[in-house]
């Protein structure tokens, strides 16, 4: 499976400020205008809260590091035979850091691309990583490479990384969209083997089409709900989020549609934490449209409010280096050689930003900006 790393956001809301009832079973509004008042005091109250820190010492490995591991096992897993199973050993053999549900690995291909992958196998299991990655032909080429690896191919990987850490405690719903159920299967393993209250709903374009039935078809009937679109329509963020529990977590990871709608609505719920992870590019907020000057080649590129730079610049230049997505892991780093941009990210110092950007998610406030591609 693809999975465009992201960070994890945590969404805490005030449980003070909180109503206790759950919301209305069928995801409706509710109608009581104190209620909305309620609301209203709780949204000012959200916190949002970004969490990059990775612990080594709880890895006892260096995430920076690289490592080469070795494709041991390749397997199909979803009916559509879009997805495949990649199970990577080190090249002796050895135990591999350990890792926690949520954790990702950084995959440099053979091609140069990078992308982030989250492990979807037993954390018990020390010998041996899975992933799973879906082939996307009008991606940009790193999930048909990464989806064809052979067994004995040898890559170099960096991590594991966790930014959408599980704490396997209280009650959760857990909220997996298409591929995005890589970390969450992880997830629901860990929550059901700690015994604790938790419920998952699983959606995706068809059954044919969603990874891992065979082992979820499995478990308690009663807390899971498959919901394929071509069965139930297209879901709701009141239909996902319908199983929220007050006072407890929702874990969400999918496309970024699903978590802007889940984000949207969670304030109606009475979980009291939202942790979520996309793949795939985030909307573009509050944008206004700028130009971009390719130095290379002298061509001036116009970015319209709601989409970004790289988007842009990848029309032109497919090969051009990214990963994330998300403005954290750096790969799409660029140097600025005129113009002033509009830094939306947190990753570069400010030494570093006074001649360089992230184009995935910085931007300019308008002009144009001539960067060193
Ligand atoms: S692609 Fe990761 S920071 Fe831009």
């Amino acid at each position: 499976m693809r999975l465009s790393r992201a960070r994890d956001l945590v969404i805490g809301q005030d449980a003070l400020t909180r109503p206790a009832a759950p919301s209305d079973i069928r995801g409706r509004d509710r109608p009581d205008r104190a209620m909305k008042i309620v609301e209203a005091v709780a949204d000012k109250y959200l916190r949002v809260l970004t969490a990059y820190d990775y612990d080594p010492a709880v890895a006892g490995h260096n995430p920076d590091s690289a490592m080469t591991l070795v494709v041991a096992d390749r397997e199909i897993v979803a009916a559509d035979e879009n997805v495949a199973a990649l199970t990577f050993v080190a090249v002796d053999g050895g135990d591999l850091p350990a890792w926690q549900p949520g954790c990702h690995l950084d995959f440099h291909l053979p091609s140069g691309l990078r992308r982030q992958y989250s492990l979807c196998g037993d954390p018990a299991d020390r010998g041996r990583y899975r992933i799973a990655v879906r082939s996307i032909p009008e991606g940009g080429g790193g999930s048909i490479e990464m989806h064809g690896l052979l067994p004995g191919t040898a890559v170099t990987v960096r991590g594991p990384r966790n930014g959408f850490p599980f704490v396997p405690t209280g009650s959760a719903l857990f909220v997996a969209g298409g591929i995005g159920i890589t970390p969450i299967i992880a997830m629901v393993r860990a929550a059901r083997a700690a015994g604790i209250d938790w419920q998952f709903v699983y959606s995706g374009r068809s059954r044919e089409s969603m990874p891992f039935l065979d082992e979820i078809e499995t478990w308690e009937s009663e807390r899971v709900f498959v919901r394929p679109d071509d069965e139930f329509g297209r879901p709701t963020a009141g239909e996902l989020l319908r199983r929220a529990p007050a006072g407890g977590a929702v874990y969400c990871c999918g496309p970024t549609p699903m978590l802007d709608a889940v984000r949207d609505r969670f304030a109606d719920t009475g979980a009291t934490a939202l942790h979520f992870e996309r793949f795939g590019a985030p909307t573009v907020l509050d944008g206004t449209p700028f130009e971009v000057e390719l130095a290379s080649t002298g061509e001036v590129l116009p970015v319209r409010a709601d989409e970004s730079a790289l988007a842009v610049i990848r029309n032109r230049m497919p090969g051009v280096g990214y990963s994330c997505q998300q403005g954290f892991c750096g790969t799409c780093r660029v140097h600025v050689l005129s113009g002033t941009p509009e830094h939306r990210e947190t990753r570069l110092t400010r030494q570093e930003q006074e001649d360089e950007m992230l184009i995935c998610v910085s931007r300019s406030v308008g002009g144009r900006l001539t960067l060193d591609l």
